[in-house]
């Protein structure tokens, strides 16, 4: 797992659900140091597993996204949310998707618990900004995007846009800069088989 990149859409992992983590090695713990790292080089506030091509349940959000500020640096290692209140409508944008932004409704309030690097149970209601980081990462680790959960009419003025990433993909994978998917799911395997 060494040399982590953010991996664009339309890449598969970004669609595989990821399983809960049984164990946190130093290996593991450095790819999550790594994660933050990639997270503020592209200006990012979160960043899941799945967008560094893992297919594991742990995401990190830092919510000023200033690498200075390590006492905002949040690790959620198997994170559960339950609780959803209210309604909270907001533009979102995702580093696996770079200069798409969308209107996405979401609860305004959740609760989530989690486990820390450390071990230690995180626990705690979230609402506002940090409420919806959450829940956009929460979903990358179940495969899902924030696209998908657009209106059908705000989706298809991206379409043009969703398009070129699509044929952009195509043209990696003809560089041999992505695997074909036979080839990364067996690689998502070898690591869910390690780590899960
Ligand atoms: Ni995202």
């Amino acid at each position: 797992m060494t040399a982590l990149e953010i991996i664009p859409y339309p890449h598969p992992t970004l669609r595989h659900k990821s399983k809960s983590i049984k164990r946190v090695d130093k290996e593991l713990k450095n790819v999550i140091r790594e994660m933050f790292e990639l997270m503020y080089d592209a200006r990012g506030i979160g960043l899941a597993a799945n967008q560094v091509d893992l297919p594991l349940r742990v995401f990190v959000i830092n919510t000023t996204g200033d690498p200075d500020q390590k006492d905002e640096e949040r690790v959620f290692i198997n994170p559960v949310i339950d609780s959803p209140k209210g309604k909270s409508e907001a533009e979102e944008g995702c580093l696996s998707l770079p200069g798409i932004l969308g209107m996405v409704a979401r609860p305004a309030q959740i609760h989530v618990s989690a486990y820390d690097l450390s071990g230690n149970t995180v626990d705690f209601v979230a609402d506002g900004l940090l409420a919806r980081v959450i829940q956009h990462e929460y979903d990358h680790i179940l495969g899902v995007l924030f696209i998908d959960r657009l209106s059908e009419s705000a989706r298809r003025q991206l379409d043009q846009e969703l398009e070129a990433f699509v044929l952009d993909m195509d043209n990696l994978r003809a560089t041999g800069k992505f695997l074909d998917d036979e080839k990364i799911g067996q690689r998502l395997a070898v690591i869910e088989s390690k780590y899960c």
